[in-house]
């Protein structure tokens, strides 16, 4: 069984008097949770507080963006080597909220992809279609596509170094979450397309959802044998709504 992974998204939330709240809440709270793993996404400002406050527990710490260059002129990036330097374990790639409003391509995804791994951090390559491509009946043509795309360009054996998030745009912050089938079937799709480059690597890959995730579903998704964990968006910012989703987490490896 793959271990699952519980990775909270802060987004573009809290401050430094709430971050600090939060991460030493975790810590707190994460020591009785021993089967599944957890980390936090914080905005950048916030990574040296979680470095500083994470130290000794199991919580990891991970970014939210990453530059695809590894140094230079490029105002405003923050490159994979100074993730590494306040040590980040993951780093989400490609959210459909980089996708949709800062112009990010498969191809841009990619590369941040193989910035991520050159400093030995694990990227969450997160792919997902909007409600009107799920209508329209496009959603595996499209993750087919997203998928397909970075293949192509980064190669599937890059796969053994990166966890996957489907997260289906109309259930991010709606409320909406994806039945436990419907994410299963995505999940295994998504799975299928990875098999047919490689089963080995298709077999251990993590693919988390994402997508309104919260304590009273939690354990539902979760179940499901495609299910390796949760990318947890508005559920991260409370502690206690964060912890019981890692407690479903844990609860679920047998
Ligand atoms: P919500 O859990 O707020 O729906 O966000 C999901 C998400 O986008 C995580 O990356």
């Amino acid at each position: 069984m793959r271990q699952p992974l519980i990775a909270g998204n802060w987004k573009m939330n809290g401050t430094k008097t709430s971050a600090e709240a939060l991460l030493s809440g975790l810590v707190a709270g994460s020591v009785g949770i021993s089967k599944a793993e957890i980390a936090v996404c914080p905005p950048f400002p916030y990574l040296a507080l979680g470095e500083r406050l994470l130290i000794g527990s199991s919580v990891r710490l991970g970014a939210q963006n990453v530059c695809t260059q590894d140094v230079g002129a490029y105002t405003g990036e923050v490159s994979a080597l100074m993730l590494a330097e306040f040590g980040c374990h993951y780093v989400i790639c490609g959210h459909s909220e980089r996708r949709e409003y800062y112009g990010e391509t498969d191809s841009i995804i990619a590369e941040k992809l193989l910035a991520c791994i050159k400093q030995q951090l694990t990227p969450i390559l997160c792919v997902g279609e909007t409600l009107q491509q799920r209508e329209q009946e496009q959603t595996e043509a499209v993750i087919g596509t997203q998928l397909g795309n970075v293949i192509a360009q980064i190669g599937i054996d890059t796969f053994q170094k990166i966890e996957i998030a489907y997260e289906p745009v109309w259930a991010i912050g709606t409320g909406k979450t994806a039945t436990p089938e419907q994410a299963q079937s995505v999940h295994y799709f998504i799975r299928q397309q990875l098999a047919k480059h490689d089963q080995i690597i298709a077999e251990k890959v993590r693919i988390l959802y994402g997508g309104s995730m919260k304590a009273s579903n939690a354990q539902d998704l979760l179940s499901q044998p495609d299910i390796d964990g949760g990318l947890v968006g508005g559920a991260s910012l409370i502690v206690e709504d964060f912890l019981a989703i890692c407690q479903a987490g844990d609860a679920v490896v047998l």
